[in-house]
């Protein structure tokens, strides 16, 4: 991979990623789609029928396949958040880019998507609480931090390539 991209959900890591990859002309992947065609089900489905113990494993298991890779990864909410990702992140010495976005944008993003299952099992301070348990976790995994409530997906894309 040439550069990964982390933060909560709703930051707009695939958006950008995808972006970001077109106009480099590399591939994009993201892990949450890889672990849905690996696994054959959807997110939801897994996290309601194995656990997310279970999503984790596979999480850990696709990140290390999709490192070996060229291109952009987007990666899931939780992934460097998790310590043996963050490792496996850190030892793969590529770029690491932190997509933020403010409480109240994630919120209007992400409220009421089904496909997102932290976001159906938890209410809104819940979510926020996690929110901010994971962002000391965001920055130590992260090189580059970009805020990205103000920009545009192409004013994002253009800084990551100013800094790439
Ligand atoms: C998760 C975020 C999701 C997905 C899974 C768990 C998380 O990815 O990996 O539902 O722990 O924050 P997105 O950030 O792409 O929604």
């Amino acid at each position: 991979m040439q550069a990964i991209l982390i933060g909560f959900m709703g930051s707009g890591k695939t958006t950008v990623g995808q972006l970001l990859a077109a106009q480099t002309g590399t591939a994009h992947a993201d892990l949450d789609d890889l672990i849905v065609s690996s696994a054959g089900q959807a997110i939801t489905t897994i996290f309601a029928e194995k656990g997310e113990g279970y999503f984790r494993q596979l999480e850990q298991q696709t990140l290390r396949a999709a490192l070996q890779q060229p291109g952009i990864l987007s990666t899931g909410g939780g992934t460097p958040t998790i310590a043996a990702n963050a490792a496996i992140l850190t030892a793969s010495a590529v770029p690491v880019i932190l997509l933020d976005a403010s409480d109240e944008t994630t919120l209007q993003r992400v409220m009421g998507d089904a496909n997102r299952p932290l976001v159906n099992n938890l209410d809104t301070g819940a979510l926020l609480s996690l929110k901010h348990r994971r962002e000391p976790l965001y920055e130590a995994a992260a090189d580059l931090v970009i805020s990205t409530d103000t920009l545009t997906p192409q004013q994002i894309v253009t800084t990551i390539q100013d800094w790439l």
